[in-house]
């Protein structure tokens, strides 16, 4: 069985990360959506509610479980015995710090391969730290999230 972790901090998931999802899923038999819960930034959602948010969102998606994790991204990639990371690539401004943690993290883990699909042009612009600044604001977040984190946010 071919299992896939998609990590990050998902404070809170964007149409970017869905759409990066729902191509993922296509990839591997089972897709972990690991959701970093020791992160140095101090979170807008807990991880409980960062979870409850991205089930919520992808309940009609097959082979999917989302799961905190604390620590290193490749112990936990060992410990539930995947060997694929994916991430999503929106620009050239990723692409120094994907490409470093993906190195870094073959070097811990030599079996670990990383895979960037790029993000859909409709939503490269979108990030999640926009998204909380619109929240705090009181502004026009709901073209930049799901409508199921639109209805919980709200
Ligand atoms: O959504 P983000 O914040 O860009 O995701 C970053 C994430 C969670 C993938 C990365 O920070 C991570 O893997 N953190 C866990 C700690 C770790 O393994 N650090 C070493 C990476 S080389």
């Amino acid at each position: 069985m071919r299992r896939g972790i998609y990590p990050g901090s998902f404070d809170p998931l964007t149409l970017g990360h869905l759409d990066i999802i729902k191509r993922a899923v296509d990839l591997v038999d089972e897709l972990v959506i690991a959701v970093l819960n020791n992160s140095s930034k101090i979170p807008m959602f807990t991880v409980e509610e960062r979870i409850a948010m991205i089930r919520d969102v992808t309940k009609d998606i097959e082979c999917i479980r989302v799961e905190p994790f604390n620590g290193l991204l490749v112990d936990f990639a060992s410990q539930i015995d995947a060997k694929l990371i994916i991430r999503g690539l929106r620009g050239v401004n990723d692409f120094e710090y994907e490409m470093q943690m993906a190195q870094t993290n073959r070097n811990m883990y030599p079996e670990l391969d990383t895979i960037f699909l790029v993000t859909n042009i409709n939503y490269s612009y979108i990030s999640s730290t926009l998204v909380k600044e619109i929240i705090k604001h009181d502004g026009a977040f709901q073209n930049l999230v799901p409508e199921e984190i639109v209805k919980y946010i709200k």
